[in-house]
């Protein structure tokens, strides 16, 4: 594999303008320790910035700016004062997500040492696991309408979708994933009881899927209680895979579970690398902050971590994990962790630990 990598810095909007300039110097600081190499091009559309002077989120020709690229490192977008969050989100993030068919949102869901917990009684290590959410399929289908509009007779109809090609890859990713993890344990969302058609066939998909994984452990849960566990019983998952619906409402769940939303990050991945994948914070622009310097970085910069990863820096990717736990356990803190730490001075000790 190259060590050499294109990638494009798209920060947005609000913090997220913020939080990037943190990731790319803890990018800089991996790549003079580890010797790989970034072409990082910076981005300044698919913000609400670039709206307010062209009226659209972005180029025409977004789509060829970015196909060339190995990833997407992106910040966040959305600025409602101005620009509509429909309209913001629509024209930027999720035609990434579509266009370039990023079949798969990873979230890493774990507790760190210094982070206080929601849940009661827990701590490091207590909560480490991954969902996997479908991302292109499933309940968020556009088929459907209303008949009989504003009458007493009023009918509405969505459809959920799901192929046999769209579940199986997602499934073979997560019993990869699970495979590749210590514990080798895969919890497959369901609610086969209530959905009576699809959520069966899901199931047998998950069988048939699985046949080629006999050293992972696999457990089938209804949705309702799975949601429940997360938060009673968080040590039981290791990868959780899920339908669209179900992987949104688990992917806000889990890392709720943990702490600050300021610290959760994501992936967008298109597997098969036909097209560039995206990494994001869980978070958005949060307009109450931005301005201030004080937004945690450690969202982004973990997202930065995951890039790495897909992009085959594992010894990197690791390397800025243990520079979070780090600063999570030492210090300094943004104040979301009750702290005084600017954005700028907690990047500077991410980077400083990632250059060993
Ligand atoms: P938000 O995630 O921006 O903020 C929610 C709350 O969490 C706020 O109080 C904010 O101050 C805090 N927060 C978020 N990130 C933080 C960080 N890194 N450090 C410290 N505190 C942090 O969600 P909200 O307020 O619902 O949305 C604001 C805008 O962001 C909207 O335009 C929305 O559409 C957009 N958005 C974009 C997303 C994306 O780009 N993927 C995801 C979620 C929202
Ligand atoms: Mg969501």
């Amino acid at each position: 594999m190259s060590r050499h990598h294109r990638i494009a810095a798209i920060p947005g909007d609000g913090i997220g303008k913020e939080v990037m300039p943190e990731a790319l110097r803890t990018l800089e600081a991996a790549q003079r320790r580890f010797g790989f190499r970034l072409d990082v091009t910076p981005i300044a559309w698919a913000s609400c910035d670039y709206h307010a002077q062209h009226g659209q989120m972005m180029p025409d020709d977004w789509k060829a700016q970015l196909q060339g690229q190995d990833a997407i490192l992106f910040g966040a977008v959305g600025w409602p004062a101005t620009v509509p969050d429909h309209v913001s989100l629509w024209g930027s993030l999720l035609k990434f997500r579509r266009e370039f068919d990023q079949y798969i949102n990873l979230r890493p869901v774990r507790l760190f040492e210094g982070v206080p917990c929601p849940l009661a009684g827990r701590k490091a290590g207590d909560i480490d696991y991954v969902v996997v959410r479908e991302n292109t399929e499933g309940e968020y289908t556009n088929l459907g309408g209303v008949m009989y509009p504003g009458t007493e007779r009023e009918i509405v109809i969505q459809e959920t979708v799901m192929s046999r090609f769209g579940a199986d890859r997602v499934l073979r990713y997560a019993y990869e994933l699970a495979r590749s993890r210590p514990r080798r344990h895969l919890t497959v969302a369901t609610k086969s009881n209530g959905i009576a058609i699809s959520m069966p066939w899901w199931d047998g998909r998950a069988d048939a899927v699985g046949a080629d994984f006999p050293e992972v452990t696999v457990d089938k849960q209804h949705i309702d209680i799975l949601s429940a566990r997360f938060v009673m019983q968080p040590g039981r998952f290791d990868v959780v895979v899920a339908s669209n619906l179900f992987g949104d409402i688990l992917s806000d769940l889990g890392p709720a579970t943990t702490g600050t939303i300021g610290l959760a990050p994501s992936a967008n991945l298109n597997p098969e690398r036909r097209f560039p994948s995206l990494f994001e914070p869980v978070h958005g622009s949060a307009p109450d902050i931005y301005g201030r310097n004080i937004a945690n970085p450690v969202a982004m910069v973990w997202s930065a971590a995951l890039m790495l990863d897909f992009l085959g820096e594992r010894e990197a990717h690791d390397a800025i994990v243990r520079a979070i736990e780090q600063v999570l356990r030492e210090g300094p803190h943004t104040p979301d962790l009750g702290g005084q730490a600017t954005t700028t001075s907690l990047g500077e000790a991410l980077a400083q630990r990632v250059a060993g």
